[in-house]
């Protein structure tokens, strides 16, 4: 059930609505500021009960877009300080979600062009990837392929980020392996042409992603909970993409994942996703069946009927929603009612939940 709690680790989520990572695009240098603390405070103010702060860079290469937030020094750790609290305020989990764009790096604003910077264009910068493949559409820039010295240093900016993330209180990290950024980059067939041990055989393109996640395993508190977001299929036509991926998220449990939050590959421009309602839960389910693992799953679960089917059906544990949340951080109030949960007015403080239960029946 959508309202269920649930625990993970010493985490209590007060109910299965998640705010999935949205980038703002909208820091300078890396560092928040009041639109971000007032869009993840009024997101937990609504009702949700976990909200992941957006794909925030381990590095400044690391970015999507100049704009993008990051966690590589201590003053951006300060400034993320003010949206924990703002986003507990409310009765919500503060997470944060760690990245690296990889290839997909040093690009416009979506609304903006959404495209590479052009190379030359002193807003943009040499990007890095698994190998020198571009990923093309509106990313052509071909990134130069990391050395061994450049894998190391990646993994040690993940852990130092995530050490910063557990230093100013976020209680859920989400590693960002999804999208066709640099660790779904190296898990990929399409973008990994290595033949080195990070390159050729599953073995050794996962492990990059596994070595990455060990690191930071290491450093973060065994009692909250460390996630991952991956891309299980590209739709792409390959099976065994997705079996290949149950193999990595069960090698990643086994090294103490908590919690998979399943996505799409986005590795390559050319693909067919059959876009309709969930359509990510199924594998998302087959995950949390076969691996015996906690899922959440994103992608179209837009209605509260659909967000509470996915769960009773087994599927998933946690719902992550983006768009819906953005149009109406009070979602899951809304939702609520429409489910029939009595004392929906826990979903929003007492200034307005009062007000909004006096006159429901009128
Ligand atoms: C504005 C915006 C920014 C996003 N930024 C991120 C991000 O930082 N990290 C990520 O993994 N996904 C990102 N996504 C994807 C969302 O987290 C979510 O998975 C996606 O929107 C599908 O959920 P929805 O159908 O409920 O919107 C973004 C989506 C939107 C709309």
């Amino acid at each position: 059930m959508l309202f269920e709690p649930f625990s993970l680790k010493d985490v209590k989520l007060r109910n299965r609505i998640a705010v999935s990572p949205m980038c703002q695009y909208s820091a300078t240098d890396g560092i928040i500021n009041d639109w971000h603390v007032e869009h993840l405070g009024a997101l937990a103010r609504g009702g949700s009960s976990l909200v992941i702060a957006e794909a925030t860079a381990v590095s400044p290469e690391g970015r999507i877009t100049p704009g993008c937030t990051g966690l590589w020094n201590d003053t951006q750790a300060e400034a993320f300080a003010r949206a924990v609290k703002a986003i507990e305020a409310h009765g919500a989990v503060p997470g944060i979600q760690i990245a690296h764009a990889g290839r997909k790096a040093s690009a416009n604003r979506p609304w903006e062009g959404d495209d590479h910077i052009p190379e030359g264009d002193a807003r943009g910068w040499q990007t890095i990837g698994a190998s020198a493949v571009a990923f093309g559409a509106n990313l052509p820039r071909v990134p130069r392929a990391m050395t061994i010295d450049d894998i190391e240093r990646v993994k040690a900016d993940f852990v130092a980020a995530a050490i910063r993330a557990r230093d100013i209180g976020f209680k859920w990290l989400e590693l960002h392996f999804a999208h066709g950024y640099l660790a779904q980059s190296f898990f990929s067939h399409h973008s990994n042409q290595r033949d080195d041990r990070y390159g050729g055989s599953h073995e050794n393109r996962m492990r990059f992603l596994i070595e990455t996640f060990e690191a930071v395993r290491a450093v973060w508190p065994e009692h909250l909970p460390l996630t991952a977001r991956f891309g299980v299929t590209e739709f792409d036509g390959r099976d065994e993409t997705f079996a290949e991926s149950l193999d990595l998220i069960d090698r990643l449990k086994e090294r103490g994942l908590d919690l998979i939050d399943v996505s799409i590959g986005f590795t390559i421009p050319k693909t067919k996703i059959p876009w309709g309602p969930a359509l990510v839960a199924p594998f998302a389910g087959r995950v949390r069946r076969e691996v015996g693992i906690a899922t959440a799953s994103t992608w179209n679960i837009s209605t509260p009927e659909l967000a509470d089917k996915v769960i009773r059906d087994g599927d998933v544990d946690v719902v992550m929603l983006g768009r819906r949340l953005l149009e109406n951080p009070h979602w899951p109030y809304e939702a609520a009612r429409a489910l029939g949960v009595e004392k929906a007015a826990w979903t929003l403080p007492a200034p307005y939940a009062h007000w909004l239960e006096r006159y429901r029946a009128a």
